[in-house]
C-alpha cells in the first residue's frame, strides 16, 4: 500500500507550505489508483515462486530417493498451483500494464523505449540509447497500445514530449529540468528489466512443461536426472522475474520518490550525513545476512527432515480417539508393559 501510494499518491493534501503530505481521506490513500493491480500482480508472483519451490523440494527428494511418494506429490501439487497462478498472471499483468499506461505515462514510454508520440510498439527485444533517444530492436507496431487500451491505434505521449512537459522542475530548489531529463526515468534500464520479466514469464511456462514431463516420467518409474536438476534450480526463474519487476516499478518511477510530487534528490534528509547513511546500509546488510543464514539453515533442516511430522498428523487425524489412546498407552520397546486389567468379577464387559 505504501509503495503504491508513492507511485500513485492520493487522499492527501500538502500542508506546512507544501513540505508535508497529510492524509485527508484514508481509503483514497490506502486504495490509491495502482494499489489493487500491484497487490494482485505481486501476490500472484509470490504464489508462483512458492509453487516452484515446492516442485524443487519434490525433485530433490526424488533425486535423493528420500520420501519418494511425497516428492511425487509435491511436484504434482506445485505443478497444479503453478499452472493456475501462471495462467492468472496474464490478466493480472495486463491489468497492471493498463494502470501504468493510465497513471505513469513516462514509465510506460520507458518500458517500451517509446520516444515519439503515437501508438506504442511492443518490443520483443532491443536496446535503448538514452543519450541519442533511439530504440533499436524487433517490435510489433501498436501492440503495446493494444495491450494498454484494446486498440492498436491509441496514441501515447513519447519520451521526447514527456521530458519537455515538466518545465516547472526549474522551480525546485537548485534543480534544473535538464538535470532530470525533464522527469523521465533511465530508459534502457527500465526497458531491459521489463523485457527480462516478460522473457522470464516464457521461462515459467517452459518450466511447467518440464514439471509435467517429470510427473509423466515418475508415473512410469523412470525419471531423467536432468529434469530433476532443472526443477531444483527452477525457483530462480520466478525469483529473477520478481526482481526485474521491482526494477521496472522503482527505476521506472525515477526521478521521483513520490510520483510527480517529491524528487528522489529532495527526499535525502539534510540532517543525516553520507557516512551515517553508509553505516546504516552496512548494518542492514550485516543484519539481513545473519537473518538470511539463520532462515536458510532452518529451512534446509526442515527439507532434509522431510514430511514426517505431517505423516503423524494425517494418521492421527484418521484414527478414532479410543484407538489412539490405546495406541499411545500401548507398550513400546522404551516403556514397560502396562499391567493387564483385572478380570471383571461379574463376568461382564
Ligand atoms: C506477461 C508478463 C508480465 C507483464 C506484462 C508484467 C507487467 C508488469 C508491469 C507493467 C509492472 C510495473 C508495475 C508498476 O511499476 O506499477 C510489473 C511489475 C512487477 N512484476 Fe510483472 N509482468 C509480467 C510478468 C511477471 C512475472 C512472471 C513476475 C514474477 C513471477 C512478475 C513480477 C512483478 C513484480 C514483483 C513487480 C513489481 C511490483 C509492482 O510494483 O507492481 N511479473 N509487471
Amino acid at each position: 500500500m505504501a509503495n503504491s501510494w508513492m507511485q500513485t499518491p492520493a487522499g492527501f493534501e500538502l500542508v506546512a507550505s507544501g513540505t508535508k503530505a497529510q492524509i485527508v481521506d484514508f481509503f483514497a490513500c490506502a486504495f490509491n489508483p495502482s494499489m489493487l493491480a500491484r497487490f494482485l500482480h505481486t501476490v500472484d508472483s509470490l504464489l508462483i515462486l512458492g509453487s516452484f519451490c515446492v516442485m524443487a523440494i519434490g525433485a530433490w527428494y526424488l533425486l535423493k530417493h528420500k520420501h519418494v511418494d511425497h516428492g511425487k506429490q509435491f511436484i504434482k501439487t506445485g505443478l497444479t498451483v503453478g499452472i493456475v497462478t501462471v495462467a492468472l498472471m496474464l490478466p493480472l499483468a495486463h491489468y497492471q500494464a493498463v494502470v501504468v499506461a493510465e497513471q505513469q505515462p513516462a514509465k510506460l514510454a520507458a518500458m517500451e523505449g517509446h520516444w515519439e508520440d503515437g501508438p506504442v510498439a511492443l518490443s520483443l527485444f532491443g536496446w535503448v540509447d538514452d543519450i541519442s533517444g533511439e530504440t533499436t530492436g524487433l517490435s510489433i507496431p501498436g501492440a503495446a497500445s493494444f495491450l494498454g487500451s484494446g486498440s492498436f491505434e491509441t496514441v501515447y505521449p513519447g519520451l521526447n514530449t514527456l521530458k519537455n512537459s515538466l518545465t516547472d522542475f526549474d522551480g525546485y530548489n537548485g534543480v534544473k529540468a535538464s538535470d532530470y531529463k525533464g522527469g523521465i526515468p533511465p530508459v534502457n534500464a527500465t526497458f531491459q528489466a521489463y523485457h527480462l520479466m516478460i522473457c522470464l514469464y516464457a521461462g515459467l511456462i517452459l518450466w511447467l512443461f518440464i514439471a509435467a514431463a517429470t510427473v509423466r516420467a515418475s508415473k512410469k518409474g523412470k525419471v531423467n536426472k536432468a529434469l530433476l536438476y532443472l526443477l531444483i534450480i527452477g525457483p530462480i526463474v520466478p525469483f529473477l522475474a520478481i526482481q526485474s519487476g521491482w526494477m521496472v516499478a522503482e527505476v521506472g518511477r525515477q526521478p521521483w520518490v513520490v510520483y510527480n510530487l517529491l524528487l528522489t534528490a529532495d527526499a535525502v534528509s539534510p540532517v543525516v550525513s553520507a557516512l551515517e547513511i553508509n553505516i546504516t546500509i552496512l548494518l542492514f546488510i550485516v543484519f539481513y545476512t545473519i537473518l538470511f543464514i539463520a532462515w536458510l539453515r532452518v529451512v534446509l533442516k526442515m527439507i532434509r527432515t522431510g514430511p514426517i511430522l505431517e505423516d503423524v498428523t494425517v494418521v492421527a487425524a484418521t484414527l478414532d480417539t479410543d484407538l489412539l489412546s490405546d495406541l499411545t498407552s500401548a507398550p513400546t520397546s522404551d516403556t514397560p508393559a502396562a499391567t493387564p486389567p483385572a478380570p471383571d468379577p461379574q463376568g461382564g464387559e
